[in-house]
């Protein structure tokens, strides 16, 4: 029987991604250790329409210890979004989760996928594999946190198994916002620091910075289509790019628009690994996935206001 089995499930593109899958009547297998490095509760929130669902079965289990070739069936599609994310987080300290949560517990899903002779296997890559001026029109892995080595190397890793007979794609998501977005990005902060009370946004640099924000329907859909493509042996990464780079100012001044008050703003020095700007190449997206983003920057900027406000409502 065919299934979806989703690592990260829990996560803010996996509940989306879970939640989109089961819409469409599929099975979906979810697996998440609810890592405690953001509040496990928001994930439990995120999981509360899926887990009504019949077709969804939920595996509360440690990807670096869980015996996955009892998990993985053949026909299955293995969507690997687990991991550490967070650019900031991974120097110092932060470096040992980033290289257990990525690079070890990538190894063992593509390990056991290899093992099982699951369909496919579709991995959530980042941006942050480019260098400085992260545009993958120079199309050069060169980066420039410890966050980025770890994606870099689990893309290599990808490579390694595709040798051996595995079938996985690596997407290279960029910048993902809308509803869910983990509580330490930039948009969720942005609205904090727009509305009554005494957050104050960490403004690092001088707001130049250029990213390609994209709104995570379009993730999920361009996802989706990677794990449902008939052919077999696609070998380049995939840039998946909301299609317009935005500076953190322009983000600024829309989501004061949205909100309709001025976002208070501490300015401090620029991040160490902060690339300056990135810019996707999606040619590759287009012509193969048959993808393109459909979300322009305000209407995504609107919807994830409208529903960090309904989750922000105090419940009776
Ligand atoms: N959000 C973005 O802008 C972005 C951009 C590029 C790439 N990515 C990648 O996409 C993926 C999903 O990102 P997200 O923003 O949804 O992050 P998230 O932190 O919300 O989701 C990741 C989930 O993985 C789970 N997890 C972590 N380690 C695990 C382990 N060892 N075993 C089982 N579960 C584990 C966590 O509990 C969490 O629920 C990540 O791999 C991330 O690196 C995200």
């Amino acid at each position: 029987m065919k299934r979806a089995v989703i690592t990260g499930t829990a996560g803010f593109i996996g509940s989306c991604l879970t939640e989109k899958l089961l819409s469409k009547g599929e099975t979906v297998v979810g697996i998440d250790n609810f890592d405690p490095w953001y509040s496990p509760q928001t994930k439990e929130q995120n999981l509360l329409t899926s887990l009504q669902n019949e077709n969804f079965s939920l595996k509360k289990d440690d990807l670096l210890s869980v015996d996955l070739n009892s998990i993985f069936q053949e026909e299955d599609v293995v969507y690997h979004l687990a991991g550490r994310p967070g650019v900031q987080d991974s120097w110092g300290s932060g470096f040992s989760p980033s290289v257990e949560n990525n690079i070890l517990a990538t190894q063992r899903v593509f390990e056991a996928a290899l093992a099982s002779g699951v369909k496919r296997v579709v991995f959530a890559s980042s941006s942050s594999v480019y260098g400085a001026s992260a545009t993958s029109l120079s199309s050069e892995v060169n980066p420039i946190s410890p966050y980025g080595v770890t994606k870099a190397a689990c893309e290599q890793l990808a490579q390694v198994y595709r040798f051996r007979g595995l079938d996985v794609m690596v997407m290279r998501y960029f910048t993902v916002y809308g509803p869910r977005q983990r509580p330490d990005m930039a948009m969720n902060r942005l609205f904090r620091a727009a509305l009554p009370g005494d957050y104050v946004f960490p403004l690092r640099g001088t707001g130049a910075q250029r990213r390609e924000f994209t709104f995570v329907e379009d993730i999920v859909d361009a996802t989706i289509r990677a794990g449902s493509l008939e052919i077999e042996d696609v070998i380049e990464p995939f840039d998946i790019g909301g299609g317009v780079s935005a500076s953190l100012s322009d983000v600024i001044d829309q989501v004061e628009q949205i909100v309709g008050s001025s976002i208070r703003v501490d300015h401090q020095p620029a991040a160490k690994g902060d690339p300056l700007m990135t810019v996707a190449d999606t040619e590759p997206a287009e012509k193969i996935l048959g993808w393109r983003a459909s979300t322009d920057l305000q209407t995504g900027l609107k919807k994830h206001f409208n529903s960090f406000m309904k989750a922000s409502l105090p419940t009776s």
